[in-house]
């Protein structure tokens, strides 16, 4: 009755980390403190509920699946300023669809992407390791071939694109990106993305960006793959985007994951046949959360004021980590990526000795040829909480490991 498939989703991170602690109970006389979970945790901005419940009529409407013009023109002005692409490059119309949250939207695409043989093979999806569960959950449901591409201190935290081969690449369908990274917080520059865009466009892959994170960020904004694609474009207009998609949430940079709000832009051909199935099988945002949603991405206050809250958490773990467990500040999103030695162990002790809930780097991560898991050594910490919950809960794992 069931997709044989399934058996391959059996061990989502969130599930082995309760099989892993739910045996262990945590000392009584301590508050527990959840790290273990990328969900943002500061107030949003008043104007979330302001711009919903000015829209309340608008609840009993079916929303359209590619939203409104506004939001689209927001999302796209947000786009350019951001990226400071030249006009015209994004058309709101064209180049934008809403989703609800990037999580669905990240699964969908394979079903775009993905078609039954490729170049005569089993059609395969490259994803950086670790990386984001979904990416894998995509392929192998669609029957594609996951291929993980080390994604290590030695490669900066990013795959080498460089030591790809021509035959892996011939029957890629879709390479996943991540930038800033989930979980090592590293980001691509201009030169890689642009490399990776040029791959896309000689093997006619679907590139699919995910940046989610790129409005958390230390010092420097990141670049974006749309940025990327106007550095290579020769001003002819109409393949500017070929074989690019970039996915952006609002649950990072406005803190509302509960929203579910997000978007796709890039590539028409492919904004246009993710429309046709997102109509079939895509839930479409709700009109009072587009409404807010616009309200959000035209916002450049609140991402200012986040993003000094995530630094001070950031001053805060360097000044109580110091140099140990390979501490340094990500470049992006607001993870701690900690070499523990053993992350399932460090995890385990955390938790029983501490009350405090981290994910083991290994659940975010899948074992190489050789059986190597490139997150085996490390904790993955979300600086999501206040920052004197992050101080005590990074003054616990200082005294406990
Ligand atoms: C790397 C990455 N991509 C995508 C998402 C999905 O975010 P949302 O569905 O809230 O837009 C997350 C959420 O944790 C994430 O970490």
């Amino acid at each position: 009755m069931m997709n044989p498939r399934l058996d391959l989703l059996a061990d989502y991170p969130f599930d082995r980390l309760r099989a892993l602690l739910d045996g262990l109970p945590p000392p009584k006389e301590l508050e527990t403190l959840v790290l273990s979970v990328g969900e943002p945790r500061h107030s949003p901005s008043p104007l979330v509920h302001e711009v919903i419940a000015a829209n309340s009529g608008l609840w009993g409407r079916y929303p359209p699946i590619d939203g409104t013009p506004e939001f689209r023109l927001a999302v796209t002005d947000w786009l350019n300023r951001r990226y400071a692409l030249p006009d015209g490059l994004v058309d709101a119309h064209k180049h934008v669809l809403p989703v609800a949250g990037t999580r669905e939207a990240l699964y969908l695409i394979a079903s775009v992407a993905i078609a039954e043989r490729r170049a005569g093979s089993r059609p395969a999806v490259l994803m950086p390791n670790p990386f984001y569960q979904v990416y894998y959950g995509a392929a192998v449901m669609s029957g594609a071939e996951p291929c993980y591409l080390a994604a290590t201190p030695e490669t900066g935290h990013l795959p080498d694109l460089t030591q790809l081969d021509d035959a892996a690449l011939e029957r890629t369908a879709i390479m996943y990106l991540c930038s800033p990274a989930n979980p090592q917080g590293a980001a691509a520059d201009g030169g890689y993305l642009e490399n990776a865009i040029r791959l896309a466009r000689r093997f006619d892959f679907v590139l699919v960006v995910d940046e989610c994170y790129s409005d958390i960020y230390d010092r420097q904004p990141p670049c974006g793959a749309l940025q990327a694609c106007a550095a290579m474009s020769d001003g002819s207009g109409g393949e500017d985007m070929a074989n690019v998609l970039v996915f952006h949430s609002l649950s990072k940079r406005s803190s509302v994951p509960g929203l579910r709000s997000g978007f796709v832009a890039g590539d028409p051909r492919l904004i246009s046949a993710f429309r046709r199935v997102r109509s079939f099988g895509g839930a479409s945002v709700p009109l009072p959360v587009l409404a807010a949603s616009a309200a959000l991405w035209k916002d450049t206050d609140y991402p200012e004021h986040n993003r000094a809250l995530y630094r001070e958490k950031f001053d805060a773990a360097e000044a109580i980590l110091a140099n140990r467990f390979g501490f340094y500040r990500p470049e992006g999103g607001f993870f701690l990526w900690l070499d523990v030695g053993n992350g399932e162990e460090a995890a385990k002790k955390l938790w029983a000795e501490g009350a405090l809930r981290v994910l083991p780097g290994a659940y975010l991560a899948k074992s190489d040829a050789f059986g190597a898991n490139p997150g085996a050594n490390y904790i993955r910490m979300a600086l999501i909480d206040d920052l004197p919950s992050t101080q005590e809960a990074l003054r616990r794992l200082d005294k406990i490991l």
